[in-house]
């Protein structure tokens, strides 16, 4: 893409904020071109997300000036703001004018409105909508018209991220890749010009990853749309074949290169939870791919010694719904002891409901759940957890209001997993979207069998290797595992010996 020289639409000053003692950015200073896209990227707990929300006005820096230049006219802030800017209503640096102006985010948490249907949450954000008059709304047909207008529009975005048939699903009920999708048509919907994603490719499947890349590929060629993207480890690859500059946050200072210079140190990780399994089947070890229902494929290693192992869960013609959609129609599986089992499926396939009916969260319609030979159907949560299940549930959050600490006392942890890589005095509600993640596989409770959905969301390439570590000494201690991910580009689809 031809970017226009000096046509500069955000640009940033020695940018600082702290949290406490704690120096998250030290003295940021950037610019961004119109059209231009960015790969921001930085360990968990780097500021990735603290820098995004300063700049979408959702959090107050310390120091620094802030220039924008999105229509045409020039506005400069500064921090701290002296006494009388503070006074006045017409300068502030808030979400709400900012979004006026064209700035739009997806969140790393993603925050939809839970009843709303995806269309709703869609057309909601509209900017300028003469129906949020009662009056108009009933009376007047121009409010109709754009009211009409705006559907069209908002379901056309939908149609494009591949959600054409769940404009109707309400977002408590559709899987944790289909929320992404439909925050990016939400913040489009709004007239973003600028558009800061963080973290927007987790979670998704291939078609899911191609379609939101094609689409930020058309938004940013044909509408001349800037765009930071927040991302690490997975889909790194995927992104710097469309993003010329790459942000990296690390220490509290952002380093600016091309995207040319950094290409070489990238490698893809994306299969690290097959190369687990094989790593675990060694080199004469079986690796072993059964395909299921609508596009899911369920691996396991060491088929070898598969017979000879006791079934420790067996699903038996298993039926969840929710809402009124069916989601998994009768669906049967065995897992062996002491084996790693990794379910890999579509978003919306069911992973996450799937895992929600064997602990007990989520009910079946029908069907059996069995542990170790006892039948758990009607059994609560808490008592399956006594029987030596541990969950860790997608999207699922620490104690906000508790502090790492604590947290780690309730469910007596050492914190030596993560080698103490965060505060233990920070509330669980200030931790990074990855600190999170990491908390939560600290405090898993020590079980039988272990049920990890998509384990590996949010988290840095150090915390990765961390992880497979952990679910390595799982299996030498004979737990039995059942990981979900979302489709893999290229993952093993037959029965192969190694
Ligand atoms: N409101 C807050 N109060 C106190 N500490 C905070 C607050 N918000 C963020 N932090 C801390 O600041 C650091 C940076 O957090 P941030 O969310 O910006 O990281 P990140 O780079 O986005 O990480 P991740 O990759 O995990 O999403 C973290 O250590 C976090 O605990
Ligand atoms: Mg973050």
């Amino acid at each position: 893409m031809i970017l226009e020289k000096g046509n500069t639409v955000l640009s940033v000053k020695g940018l600082k904020k702290s949290f406490g003692g704690q120096i998250v950015l030290g003295d940021v200073s950037l610019s961004i071109n119109r059209g231009e896209i960015v790969l921001l990227r930085g360990e968990n707990g780097s500021g990735k997300t603290t820098l995004v929300n300063i700049l979408t006005g959702n959090l107050e820096p310390d120091a620094g000036e802030v220039q924008l230049n999105i229509n045409g006219n020039r506005e400069n802030f500064s921090w701290p703001r002296q006494w009388w800017k503070e006074i006045s209503p017409f300068d502030h640096f808030t979400p709400e004018r900012l979004v006026w102006e064209g700035v739009g985010r997806v969140w790393q948490d993603i925050r939809l409105f839970p009843t709303m249907t995806t269309l709703e949450n869609v057309m909601v954000s509209s900017p300028k909508q003469r129906s949020e008059n009662p009056l108009l709304a009933l009376v007047s047909n121009k409010a109709k018209s754009e009211d009409r207008q705006n559907e069209k529009t908002s379901s056309k975005w939908l149609n494009k991220l591949g959600l054409g048939d769940r404009l109707d699903s309400s977002c408590d009920k559709i899987s944790l890749g289909q929320m992404k999708r439909v925050a990016i048509a939400r913040a489009i919907q709004a007239g973003a010009k600028i558009l800061f994603l963080d973290e927007p490719l987790s979670g998704l499947d291939n078609n899911g990853i191609s379609e939101v890349m094609k689409y930020l590929e058309s938004m940013a060629k044909k509408n001349a749309m800037t765009i930071i993207i927040v991302e690490h480890v997975f889909n790194i690859s995927t992104i710097l074949k469309l993003a010329s500059t790459v942000w990296t946050l690390s220490h509290g200072k952002v380093q600016i290169n091309k995207t040319d210079e950094i290409m070489e140190n990238t490698s893809n990780n994306e299969n690290c939870l097959h190369g687990l399994l094989q790593q675990i089947a060694g080199d004469k070890g079986k690796i072993h791919t059964e395909q299921l229902p609508n596009g899911a494929k369920l691996t396991v290693a060491n088929t070898d010694c598969l017979d000879g192992s006791q079934n420790i869960l067996e699903v038996k013609d298993l039926v969840i719904k929710r809402g009124v959609r069916t989601v998994i129609d009768g669906f049967s599986f065995t897992l062996k002891a002491g084996h790693v089992y990794i379910l890999e499926a579509p978003n919306g396939w069911g992973k996450s409901s799937l895992l929600d009916v064997i602990v007990g969260i989520h009910p079946s319609e029908s069907g059996n759940i069995i542990l170790k030979g006892e039948e758990i159907n009607s059994l609560p949560t808490h008592d399956r957890i006594k029987k030596r299940m541990a969950y860790l549930r997608s999207q699922q959050s620490v104690f906000t209001s508790l502090n790492v600490e604590e947290q780690r006392r309730l469910s007596k942890t050492d914190g030596q997993l993560f080698n103490d890589s965060f505060n233990g005095q920070s509330k669980g509600g200030n931790l990074s979207g990855g600190e999170k993640q990491k908390l939560l596989i600290e405090m898993l409770p020590d079980a039988d069998v272990c049920l990890l959905d998509e384990p590996t969301i949010g988290l840095d390439r150090d915390s990765i290797e961390k992880l497979l570590e952990l679910i390595k000494q799982m299996i030498e201690k004979g737990k039995t595992l059942l990981i979900t991910v979302p489709e893999y580009r290229g993952a093993r689809s037959e029965e192969s010996g190694m």
